[in-house]
């Protein structure tokens, strides 16, 4: 076999056969593949999409390529979810111990931001002592302990992917249906969970534009669980605005805490963990439909059992609550400036992606993978759509890191043009 002969069987139309794709992926992993012949590959299959049988082919070759997780030491159900992304997007953080509350086991793992998204190990990481480097054992430990872990992906979990996927980021070959569906289903599989429920999101501030092509991703996604005797359910939910009102690492995880402490069931984000945190439980057979399980997951959050349950995750974790909410206050006070409406109207939108992006710029995000984040940066939104303003009312409050390289005025007109007023 030889990789040009894959590309031009592949440019002609024809689709790669299993053991073609396996070959490709062990050659890549093993270095025998050089990125340019790679790169063109992707290309040629951005442009000609993959079959069904590619992509479970791939998924497949992806799992293989690493380690395969599996939490044999319990009879609760094992459980994960999974967002496309978003702009402060925190379900994670609120659905992860609800869940394990619910009698399930979540091991997460999740990825760093990148782009105008945040990432939740980022966003973790802002708790002071915050481990997400846990070793196989000390996760096991952390679940027995409270049902729930959430770590950064390991090295060795489908390394292949990683080096798919770093190659896929600087050719532009990202956005090819099957390709975003193998990348991600072969993590969720190696990672061991039996239900997993997908959160794709859609909209200006989200990977799917519209809901077309988020839905066909969720099909795809539900073949591949299929393939590998996963139960797989999805969701699609709007990102035109961003989630909550939050946007940045500490001040998203403040959000989530909060949600939880005060049992804020109108929340934005409680309904979003409601939708997925049912399909769970029904698929797991903790309950055996909507109406029972949704009763449940309320319950637990109206008599506290999901705040016990984040503090003694995060505590497990190494985390230190006390001493988050005091920094995170400290740091909120000493950045903190109010953006003015500076216009009289109602909210007709806010643009989650200029949010996103107007928040990286504060110092919440990265451009490159090495690059750090700043815990404490980022934005708090104080409208939403359909909010009446004065020229004077607060739209929401910046907090610009010390790595930050815009102006005063810049950022107040940067968050001013994503909240659209209409007179
Ligand atoms: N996230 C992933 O993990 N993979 C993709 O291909 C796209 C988004």
């Amino acid at each position: 076999m030889h990789i040009i002969e894959l590309i031009e069987q592949k440019r002609s139309g024809k689709p790669l056969d299993t053991r073609q794709i396996q070959w490709l992926v062990r050659g890549a992993v093993q270095g025998e593949i050089p990125d340019y012949q790679l790169a063109s590959l992707l290309m040629v299959i951005c442009y000609e999409g993959l079959s069904l049988p590619e992509v479970l082919a791939l998924t497949e070759a992806f799992v293989e390529s690493g380690d395969q997780l599996a939490w044999e030491f319990t009879d609760r159900p094992v459980v994960d979810k999974h967002s496309t992304g978003g702009v402060g997007d925190k379900v994670s953080l609120l659905l992860v111990p609800w869940l394990a509350a619910a009698g399930c086991i979540v091991p997460k793992m999740s990825g760093r931001g990148l782009g105008h998204t945040g990432g939740t190990v980022d966003k973790l990481e802002s708790i002071p002592g915050f481990r997400t480097d846990l070793a196989r054992g000390e996760i096991q430990a952390q679940l027995e302990f409270c049902g729930c872990v959430i770590v950064a992906q390991t090295e060795n979990l489908v390394p292949a992917d990683r080096l798919f996927y770093a190659l896929r980021d600087a050719t532009a070959t990202v956005n090819e249906q099957g390709l975003i569906a193998a990348s991600i289903m072969s993590k969720k599989i190696a990672g061991g969970a039996q239900h997993i429920v997908l959160d794709v999101k859609r909209g200006a501030g989200a990977f799917f534009m519209d809901e077309g092509q988020a839905r066909s991703f969720a099909e795809l996604a539900v073949r591949i669980g299929d393939h590998f005797r996963r139960r797989i359910s999805w969701v699609i939910s709007p990102m035109d605005a961003p989630l909550g009102s939050a946007v940045g690492n500490g001040l998203e995880v403040e959000e989530a805490m909060s949600v939880a402490e005060h049992r804020m069931v109108d929340h934005p984000l409680v309904e979003n963990c409601l939708e997925l945190g049912w399909r769970l439980l029904t698929s797991a057979a903790i309950r055996p439909g909507e109406p029972a399980a949704r009763e449940l997951l309320l319950e637990l959050l109206e008599n506290g059992a999901v705040y016990s349950r984040m503090q003694q995750w995060i505590e497990g974790q190494g985390g230190r609550i006390a001493e988050f909410r005091e920094v995170l206050a400290r740091e909120k006070r000493a950045r903190r400036f109010a953006v003015p409406a500076g216009r009289e109207g109602t909210v007709r939108s806010i643009d989650a992606l200029a949010v996103g992006r107007l928040a990286n710029q504060l110092g919440a995000g990265r451009a490159r993978k090495e690059d750090p984040v700043d815990p404490f940066a980022g934005l708090e939104l104080s409208c939403g759509k359909g909010s009446l303003l004065d020229l004077d009312s607060e739209i929401g409050a910046l907090y610009p890191g010390p790595a930050c390289t815009l102006g005063r005025d810049e950022m107040i007109a940067a968050l001013q043009s994503a909240v659209v007023i209409e007179s």
